[in-house]
């Protein structure tokens, strides 16, 4: 007989067991009892493909951070909304620099972990719940390729009116994300074909995480150009006003209020 995985807080438990490992607070995870064993990441995409990478970078001091989260913090300004804001890296850092900072995210166990590392503000749920609070925004950040969130056209302009709802006039979202077309893979080929034949963006990806025996729904999650970004933003009541891509295929978008 086989088992579907539990639907739980995926994220959450193997952010706990990384920080376990890093700091020794909490029970670390043990193979057979006695060795440390690596926590990692596991994503299973709808084709079958599955990959595993380790969750200890969530964790990462800004030393060991890729140069584009460097240049994304530089253009932080005023009240900021980390968006899927993890296990608070970003978030500490902006603290450290004075500035007024919230962190999201659906993950309890993720802000159970931002709590414990000193991120002050923390707020579970959903960009789209958070508008009722009363709560506006100068910046939003969506960082560790969280342009993800976006998912595709049928999700995206809600994603974007909701931040547009909580945004103060002239407010920015610095967006990361990967440009999945340099790739011959023909595996990646392949699905980007596949998905484009049903009408999605060739990196629409339609994933579930896993960890020991949780599982997530499954869910889709944006990898996309920045063309194809620019082609979702539009009408949106934001403008894509700037793409750094000095670290490509990784890049930061910058989209504004328009108006
Ligand atoms: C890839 S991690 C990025 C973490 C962090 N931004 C970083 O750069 O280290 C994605 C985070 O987004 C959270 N998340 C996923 N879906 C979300 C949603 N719809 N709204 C808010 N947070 C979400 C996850 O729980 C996770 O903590």
């Amino acid at each position: 007989m086989t088992v579907e995985p539990r639907i739980g807080d995926v994220f959450g438990e193997m952010l706990r067991d990384a920080y376990a490992v890093a700091t020794g607070v909490g029970p670390r995870p043990l193979a057979g009892g006695r060795l440390p064993r690596p926590v990692i990441e596991i994503i299973e995409r709808d084709d079958g493909l599955i990959n595993g990478a380790p969750a200890a970078h969530y964790l990462d001091p800004p030393a060991d951070w890729q140069p584009y989260d460097h240049r994304a913090v530089d253009r932080v300004r005023g009240a900021t909304l980390d968006v899927g804001v993890g296990a608070g890296r970003i978030a500490l850092l902006l603290q450290e620099r004075g500035v007024p900072v919230t962190g999201l995210d659906t993950s309890t166990g993720a802000l159970a972990v931002c709590r414990r590392r000193g991120v002050r503000d923390l707020v579970h749920g959903t960009v789209d719940a958070h508008v009722a609070d009363s709560r506006r925004y100068d910046t939003f950040l969506l960082l560790g390729n969280s342009v993800g969130l976006l998912e595709g056209r049928e999700r995206a302009p809600a994603l974007l009116a909701a931040l547009a709802a909580l945004a103060r006039p002239g407010a920015q979202v610095i967006a990361q994300g990967t440009d999945p077309y340099g790739t011959r893979d023909p595996v990646h080929t392949g699905y980007h074909e596949r998905n484009r034949r049903r009408g999605r963006f060739g990196g629409q990806l339609r994933l579930r995480l896993r960890y020991r025996e949780l599982g997530t729904e499954w869910f889709d999650y944006l990898v996309c150009s920045p063309d194809e970004l620019a082609e979702l933003v539009r009408g949106s009541g934001w403008r894509l006003t700037d793409v750094d891509d000095r670290d490509a295929p990784y890049y930061l978008a910058t989209l504004r209020l328009a108006g």
